[in-house]
């Protein structure tokens, strides 16, 4: 998408006849805006012609208020594969609903979206600042999770008979698509339910947001595997410690762990395409050179050097070959044929980088995001994402957020740096 067809208007559910119950706080004006670009240069083009430059609405407290608190319900629903702080983020928005606002009935639906389809039958939690107490503390999502969409009508229903006004959202892309069909469907039906998106997924892969909530406890919790695998290289001769990290189309989290230290020398993501070959002959002379090496792969990366299974998950993603193994294999292979003794160690963290509570950080930010999604709702917003942009809190309309993946962008200095971190050949293809 063209910087000039950058569409940033947020849905309103209405007008805004509420005074807010907040005291002491700045209340954001409708007005503010987060610029997009971030550089002189590209605002150029709006400043030459005197145009107003692409911008999204600033997140935060609005002093006039859409819903009336005091009769609102509202809804909570945690989707797709975990993440470090969902747990941070319910709890966030149960504390603002209720403790800057005084909302009272505040339903956790169970599974997913499953848990709003009424003839599949898990029954909501209802949740309080006392039972939302320490769970920030546990990693997962008290809430449970689950992939797959389900009908928008049939959770439109559910919403309507327990009285949702706004339905809060954390989830990835498939999550965030669900979440604007629903919103879509009940404009349809002249229902007034609001619905915010929280983007959640440790890739860090959802675009028009600058960081994902988990994505820093991801790339914490894997430096542990890359460590590892530095000291099992370093302890052999010849010895080499394969690390598999998840990041199905984007390699966020394997290339910030090669910058995390300079242990890892080979960083393959499938944004960069990379030959058996090339990449074979490169760890040679880094042995021949260094003795030991350490290798990063993000799961989606070198697919095209694999057989395709052609399955998919319940979310629709192609289920990718197994990468790790695939490579364990053809080391091994290779410098058994050239008959150099290696020592081989493959470390697969999995699901364990994601499934551990927030970092201290990852925690804070998880708890602005709560607070912001909150604002959005009452306001009336709908059918947006909160994102954080420009070191702002941010409005993004969900169809924006869901129209491309956020991946790696091999020309920018991100890639640059991590080829410079780990000395790898810039083209191994
Ligand atoms: O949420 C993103 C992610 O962690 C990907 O990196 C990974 O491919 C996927 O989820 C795996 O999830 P699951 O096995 O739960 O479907």
């Amino acid at each position: 998408m063209r910087d000039r067809d950058l569409d940033f208007t947020v849905s309103r559910l209405g007008e805004c006849r509420h005074q807010s119950p907040m005291s002491g706080v700045r209340f954001t004006s409708d007005d503010e805006r987060v610029l997009y670009h971030s550089t002189l240069d590209g605002v150029k083009p709006w400043l030459d012609t005197g145009a107003a430059p692409p911008a999204m609405e600033a997140a935060g407290p609005r002093q006039l208020l859409f819903f009336d608190p005091a009769k609102l319900a509202c809804g909570i629903v945690t989707c797709g594969g975990l993440c470090p702080g969902l747990n941070d983020v319910i709890r966030s928005i149960v504390r603002s609903l209720r403790l800057n606002y005084g909302v009272s009935k505040i339903y956790g639906f169970r599974f997913g979206y499953e848990g709003l389809v009424r003839r599949i039958g898990h029954e909501p939690l209802e949740l309080t600042p006392e039972s939302v107490h320490r769970i920030h503390e546990s990693g997962g999502s008290i809430l449970g999770s689950s992939r797959g969409p389900q009908d928008p009508e049939e959770m439109l229903d559910r919403l309507r008979d327990l009285g949702v006004g706004i339905l809060f959202a954390i989830g990835g892309d498939g999550t965030l698509r669900g979440a604007q069909q629903i919103s879509e469907a009940a404009a349809q039906r002249g229902l007034t339910i609001g619905v915010i998106g929280v983007p959640k997924t440790i890739d860090n892969d959802v675009s028009f947001v600058q960081r994902t909530f988990g994505f820093e406890t991801a790339v914490t919790e894997a430096r542990r595997a890359t460590l590892a695998a530095n000291a099992e290289a370093e302890a052999a001769h010849n010895g080499i410690g394969l690390v598999k990290l998840m990041g199905r189309d984007s390699g966020f989290i394997a290339a910030y762990s090669a910058l995390v230290n300079n242990h890892v020398n080979f960083c393959l993501v499938p944004e960069v395409p990379f030959t058996l070959e090339k990449f074979l002959s490169a760890l040679q002379q880094r042995l021949e050179r260094r003795r030991h090496a350490v290798v990063v792969v993000a799961e989606g990366a070198g697919q095209d050097l694999m057989a395709k299974s052609g399955e998919r998950d319940a979310s629709g993603n192609v289920r990718y070959g197994d990468i790790g193994v695939f490579l364990r294999n053809a080391i091994t292979n290779y410098f058994n044929r050239n008959g150099t003794a290696i020592t081989l160690k493959y470390i697969d963290p999995s699901y364990t980088i994601r499934s551990v509570p927030a970092t201290a950080h990852d925690s804070a930010f998880c708890l602005l995001l709560g607070q912001n999604a909150v604002h959005a709702g009452l306001s009336g917003r709908t059918n947006l994402v909160v994102s954080f942009w420009n070191h702002h809190f941010t409005h993004v309309p969900i169809a924006l957020a869901v129209s491309t993946r956020k991946r790696i962008d091999p020309a920018e200095t991100l890639w640059d740096s991590v080829i410079t971190s780990t000395g790898q050949p810039p083209d191994m293809r």
